[in-house]
Parts: structure tokens; C-alpha cells; sequence
């Protein structure tokens, strides 16, 4: 068993006590009918919690209510143990209850009040680190003094990075949450700041203080908002640092500056300059087949009459195309993810045909891309329609240039559409901070020369097409080496 620092059981203040350890902390009301306790942390902490109980004189027979402020282990998991203990009820914030690998007594919701002898815990839901994250705020007497003490139960921004959010498939919309919680708790007063973990408030140095008889460093008014402070912008420097260091090259219709474009050679030569993931267009053919093209007709790009639909598969293949001398043939999607599906690659599919929804999500299925491919579309109806039929699909809306309206922002959540991707133009620095902060990823689209990479890269976007790999992937990594310099 993981072994923790231990910081003793003590008396924060009134009849409020600290027991745990660094690591996992655990705090008591000792509310003189009972006691309620805030968290247990994980079975490991255990042993810290209980030589705490023994150290104040505390028996867990007293304790009536075990709040849990979120379901994650190092908060919760010593609860089956524990409950071998004490007939204690243990409560925890409604959405997270499906999460716990236990059943609980019952849960708690927003604006809910425990009340236990002289105490009364207001809980209030402030989602964002888990769904169902609460955070706790009660009166303490210390003396002559009433203080309001507050604990942020969601308080870690790290469960918010993109890639524990795709490991737990955990919405992105949850930043959303995050920061709307933080903006909620700004708006209570609290005079005693209790830490979710224990570095939130320096427990431990605060004990030190208060063994050498000093004033208690843990009644301080404006600790609160401070630390919330902290936690947001710790969070906005996650996201610019995530858009920076992942910054994801989608090979446009593969490398399409180069080579003949939504061609095998196109997607071929996009992986081997380096790009890390691949975007292509699908229509169906006259015989049904999912094929890659871009044009709604086929004049430019094969010399041909007519349109996709028009023509059967064999057909199509007979029409070469051409660019820089290069020269290839028609793909289908099966070709297409039977060669790059089990590679390391990112894809972004984009819907040029209507009706074509349940063949993508199928295809996408059958290859096992459903986390390493987000489906695109200028047209909301066919995202609307695939999120209905392939819930668990990524999906992205391009967008023309041009104001996104709150309500179109409104409407992309309420479909499941979580990657926003607007035009070059509109990615300035003050539109990804306002879409980073309503939680969507930004991908960009539309850029066509060197000075539109620079801008999307520049200002926080989180990826983007190009049809010249090469020199994006040249560009960042010449930046990363000037940000390495400093
Ligand atoms: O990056 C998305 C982009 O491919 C959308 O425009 O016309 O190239 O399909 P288009
Ligand atoms: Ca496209």
C-alpha cells in the first residue's frame, strides 16, 4: 500500500479539524450531536484518517454524514472500508454517484443543506473537475467570532486537459462548467478557505503556525478569492499551452498543394512530411460507394461532365487526376482508412453529400476510429443527424466567415458538436478565448498561404487544415525552439 506524509489530526479552528494526510486530506465538524465528515480520500488513506480520529479523541461511531465532494478515488475510495466502521450516511453530488465503484446513502443536489447539531453545510453543485463536484460552506464559531469556511470540491484543473477528457470521453463542455463554477464561487464570501487537498490552503504549514502560537493563518478573507483566481488562470494557461504543444496539422485532402488532392499519393505524401493527422471529403457514386472528393463537379479536377453521383465506381476510376506531374486515381473511404486507419493519425471525415451519414458512422466503426476521428460538415442538419445515430462520433461544424452567434454557439452544444472550426479570418486572439471558454475545441479551416498558418498558430487555435504540411509543421517547430531559447 502507497504510503503518504502524515500531517497530525489538529484543530483548524472552532470546532472544525483537519485528519488525513498530505497527500488525501479529510476534515471533521464536530458539530456536538455528531460529527459530519468532508471526504475520506483513498483506502490508503485510511490508516492516516483513523490514527486522526484517535489523535483528537473522536470515535467513528459518531460520525452521521460522510460528504463526498466528488466521486474521483483519492477523495472516495476508502468509503467501503471505512463503512465497516461507522453506520455514518455517506452522501455525494447526484451526477457523480454512477461514477463511484459503491452504492451511497443518498445524493446530495444543488442548493441542499445537511443540518447535524449547531451546524448547517450548504452544498452547492459547482461541476467542472466532475460533474457532480460540490462544494461545501458552513458557519464555524472560533471564539467570539462566526467565520464562513468554504471548500471548493472540484478544485483540480489537470482532469480538464484534452487528453483526460478523450481517455474518460468526459465532454468537453465541462471547461464550460469549470469556469462558470469558479465565477459562481467568486460570488460567496468565506472568511476560512478549506482545502479539497491540502495544498490548497497550506494545511500543513498552517498547523506549523498555529502549533508556534501564531494568529491562524487559515482565517484569511481573502484567501478564497485568491485561489480562485489562481485556478483560473491556471486553467486558461492549460488551454494555450494544449493548443501550442498539440497544435494538430490535418493534411488537407492530404497534401494537396503538392500532389493531386483526396489521392492515396496526396495522403501518403501529408504522413510523410510529418502531419499528424489527414482531412478528406466524402461523396457517394452513382453504385453507392463512399468515395473522396472534393468538387461538386468533376470538370476541374478530372476533365469530366457531371458530378460523382453520375457515375459508378469503375467509372470514376477511369478518370485520372492530375497535379505536378503526379498523377492518380479516385479512392474509396475503405481504401482509405484499410491504409491509414491503423496508423498513428488523427482524421477529420467532412460530409459533402447529404444521406451519406450511416455509411461514415459504419465505416468509422468498423475500423475502431471513433476516438481518432472527428466528422465535419458545413451543414448542421447532417451533424444533427449523425450525433442521433452515432452518439459517441466526434463531430466538428465548419463555419463561414463571420460572427458565431451565442446562439449558434448554444445550438452546436445542444448537438453534440464539440470542435468549432471557423474560417482563418476569424481566428483572432479575443474569438478562440471566448470559444475555448464556452469549452469547444477550435479547428481552423481555409488557410491558403503562409500568413494564415502563422495567424492560426499564432493565436490559439487548437489545429487547422493545410494543404502544405511541410511548412506548418517547419513554422512550429521553429517556434518551439525560440520558446525553448527563452
Ligand atoms: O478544413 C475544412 C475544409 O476542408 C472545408 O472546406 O471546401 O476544403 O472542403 P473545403
Ligand atoms: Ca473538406
Amino acid at each position: 500500500m502507497k504510503e503518504f506524509d502524515a500531517i497530525p489530526a489538529f484543530r483548524m479552528l472552532g470546532n472544525l479539524y483537519f485528519v488525513g494526510s498530505y497527500q488525501q486530506s479529510s476534515h471533521i465538524i464536530d458539530t456536538g450531536d455528531g460529527l459530519i465528515m468532508i471526504d475520506v480520500g483513498g483506502e490508503e488513506n485510511l490508516p492516516y484518517v483513523l490514527a486522526g480520529f484517535e489523535r483528537l479523541g473522536f470515535s467513528l461511531a459518531d460520525v452521521k454524514y460522510l460528504l463526498l465532494s466528488h466521486w474521483h478515488w483519492d477523495h472516495a475510495d476508502g468509503v467501503p472500508a471505512l463503512r465497516k466502521l461507522t453506520d455514518a450516511k455517506v452522501l455525494i453530488g447526484e451526477p457523480d454517484a454512477a461514477w463511484l465503484k459503491f452504492p451511497v446513502d443518498g445524493v446530495l443536489r444543488d442548493g441542499d443543506k445537511i443540518t447535524l447539531g449547531n451546524t448547517t453545510v450548504t452544498c452547492l453543485l459547482t461541476p467542472g473537475h466532475t460533474e457532480g463536484s460540490l462544494s461545501f460552506f458552513f458557519d464555524v464559531k472560533d471564539g467570539e467570532q462566526t467565520l464562513r469556511c468554504g471548500m471548493f470540491g472540484g478544485a483540480g484543473h489537470r482532469q480538464l486537459s484534452k487528453a483526460f477528457l478523450d481517455k474518460y470521453g468526459i465532454p468537453y463542455f465541462m471547461r464550460e462548467e469549470f469556469f462558470a463554477s469558479i465565477e459562481r464561487l467568486e460570488k460567496e464570501h468565506v472568511d476560512v478557505l478549506v482545502g479539497n487537498h491540502s495544498w490548497h490552503n497550506r494545511t500543513r504549514e498552517g498547523r506549523e503556525i498555529l502549533l508556534q502560537g501564531g494568529p491562524n493563518p487559515f482565517i484569511d478573507p481573502a484567501a478564497w478569492g485568491i485561489f480562485l483566481a489562481a485556478l483560473r488562470k491556471k486553467m486558461w494557461k492549460l488551454i494555450a499551452d494544449e493548443s501550442r504543444e498539440q497544435f494538430l496539422v490535418l493534411a488537407h485532402r492530404g497534401a494537396s498543394e503538392y500532389c493531386p488532392g483526396n489521392t492515396m499519393l496526396a495522403f501518403y505524401a501529408g504522413v510523410y512530411m510529418g502531419a499528424p493527422g489527414i482531412e478528406t471529403d466524402v461523396r457517394r457514386t452513382k453504385d453507392g460507394v463512399l468515395v473522396l472528393f472534393h468538387d461538386a463537379t468533376l470538370e476541374k479536377a478530372m476533365g469530366q461532365p457531371g458530378s460523382i453521383s453520375d457515375y459508378t465506381l469503375e467509372e470514376l476510376k477511369g478518370f485520372p487526376m492530375e497535379k505536378n506531374g503526379l498523377r492518380d486515381r479516385i479512392p474509396t473511404l475503405d481504401e482509405f482508412l484499410a491504409a491509414f486507419g491503423d496508423m498513428d493519425l488523427s482524421f477529420a471525415i467532412e460530409l459533402k453529400d447529404a444521406d451519406i451519414e450511416t455509411d461514415v458512422a459504419e465505416a468509422i466503426r468498423r475500423y475502431g476510429l471513433e476516438k481518432k476521428a472527428v466528422v465535419t460538415s458545413f451543414h448542421l442538419e447532417y451533424l444533427q443527424k449523425m450525433h442521433t445515430l452515432a452518439p459517441e462520433l466526434k463531430l466538428g461544424y465548419l463555419a463561414r466567415a463571420g460572427k458565431i452567434t451565442e446562439e449558434v454557439l448554444a445550438q452546436l452544444k445542444a448537438s453534440g458538436i464539440d470542435t468549432l472550426c471557423p474560417r482563418v479570418p476569424d481566428i483572432l486572439p479575443e474569438n478562440t478565448k471566448d470559444w475555448h471558454g464556452h469549452g469547444f475545441r477550435v479547428r481552423a479551416w481555409g488557410v491558403t498561404n503562409e500568413e494564415d498558418m502563422r495567424q492560426v498558430y499564432d493565436n490559439g487555435a487548437d489545429g487547422t487544415t493545410v494543404n502544405f504540411p511541410d511548412k506548418l509543421l517547419a513554422y512550429i517547430q521553429e517556434q518551439n525552439a525560440k520558446n525553448e531559447e527563452k
